[in-house]
């Protein structure tokens, strides 16, 4: 089931959604400061810059991103820079929460004729579990699963935000051949509710639920964006010192802009990129806490310079790192994939994305226009899984 791009009318349901959640979980006073505040920049700031960059930049001087960006990508990004920026994480996550990200998903496959996904799903709530189970077929055991967590800076985000992107990707597995594809994603508990070490442990908790699933652990692909993919990292590094874990590794791990290290003079604003660093640096050291350090490898597996480690800690086919070019993570996760491939001399393919920025197979789905455009991440994900784990 892969739906069409987002349209306007999606766009205003997607704030239907919000408008009351943001009500019920900030407090009106808090929304409409929020609004009020955000007023100058919506009616004076982003119609000049728009306008400005669009039409009266020659092509050279604008950001890479706005060399290829359609108008509609163009939009959404200054906005999501902004929301970024200014906007306090108390009130972004409400944006990306299941409250509303549920209902957009529902009213999506509604205004595409569906009233049930063509992959089955359902919540898995456990003390210490908390994500989404998705399989073809639940009477028989996966073939493949993929084990995803999802991204937001440790401070926003939800599996349920990234249903679409999931069933996608299961749904182009299975046409891929692979007779009963499988994906767990994980809800994990956001900074400042807790902080390091809980996210990794909860990690832990959800490969466990997915071992529970596959008899064999090389036919686990794990994934992730951003935070996300640094909590997997952080969970490989961890297993591989346990006895007990090491044996149960994955094939394979598929990092999508990972975040690797949480606090690093590289992480610097780019002209194209949405993320700022002023705002990750925030949520960073909310996810570090007061007893972690920045340096320590689980908590900045970009940090690890153990060859040993990184051997012990690699899935049994390598690595797939897949990043824009144009991010702020970009100089980190180059330095990192470098490492794994020259020095711990693990199989590690990349993808960098020429002029885009992070996140894009995801973001992509949402912003792009034609299909084929929307699913290329998913499917030169699934080529790489394809040609690995056959
Ligand atoms: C990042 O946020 C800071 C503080 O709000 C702001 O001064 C800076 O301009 C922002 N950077 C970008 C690229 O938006």
């Amino acid at each position: 089931m892969i739906l069409n791009q987002i349209s306007y009318l999606d766009c205003i349901a997607f704030l239907v959604f919000l408008a009351p959640q943001l009500l019920i979980r900030v407090g009106f006073v808090q929304t409409v400061s929020c609004v009020i505040t955000a007023l100058p920049f919506f009616l004076v700031q982003l119609p000049y810059q728009f306008i400005k960059e669009r039409f009266f930049t020659p092509v050279d001087q604008k950001s890479s991103f706005n060399q290829h960006a359609t108008p509609f990508q163009d939009f959404v990004i200054r906005c999501v820079r902004y929301a970024f920026a200014k906007i306090p994480a108390t009130i972004g996550k409400v944006f990306f929460s299941k409250g509303v990200a549920l209902p957009f998903f529902w009213f999506r496959m509604l205004r595409h004729g569906y009233r049930k996904s063509t992959v089955p799903w359902r919540e898995v709530k456990k003390p210490g579990l908390h994500g989404i189970w998705m399989i073809c077929d639940e009477t028989k055991e996966p073939d493949i699963v993929i084990y995803y967590c999802h991204g937001g800076g440790f401070s926003m985000g939800s599996s349920f935000f990234y249903l679409e992107f999931l069933l996608a990707w299961v749904g182009i597995l299975k046409e891929s051949g692979y007779s009963n594809p499988a994906l767990f994603a994980l809800e994990y508990t956001l900074v400042p509710d807790s902080t390091y070490p809980s996210q990794v442990h909860e990690t832990l908790s959800g490969y466990e639920y997915v071992l529970s699933k596959i008899s064999d652990s090389s036919r686990i692909v794990v994934s992730g964006d951003s935070a996300g993919a640094t909590l997997m990292l952080s969970l490989l590094l961890y297993m591989s010192q346990e006895p007990k874990l090491r044996t149960q590794l994955p094939g394979l791990g598929i990092m999508i802009s990972p975040w690797t290290v949480i606090v690093s003079p590289k992480n610097k604003d780019t002209p194209s990129d949405y993320l700022n660093a002023s705002s990750l640096h925030l949520y960073g050291s909310q996810y570090i806490g007061s007893k972690a350090s920045a340096s320590d490898s689980l908590v900045s597996p970009g940090k690890c310079r153990d060859k040993e480690w990184w051997k012990r800690a690699s899935p049994s086919k390598g690595w797939f790192f897949i990043y824009g070019a144009e991010e702020v993570f970009a100089p980190e996760t180059v330095d990192l994939l470098n490492f794994l491939k020259d020095e711990v001399k693990t199989e590690v393919g990349v993808h960098e994305e020429k002029g885009w920025i992070h996140a894009w197979p995801v973001v992509k789905l949402f912003l792009c226009d034609g299909q084929k455009e929307r699913q290329s991440g998913l499917r030169s994900m699934t080529k790489v899984i394809q040609s690995r784990l056959k």
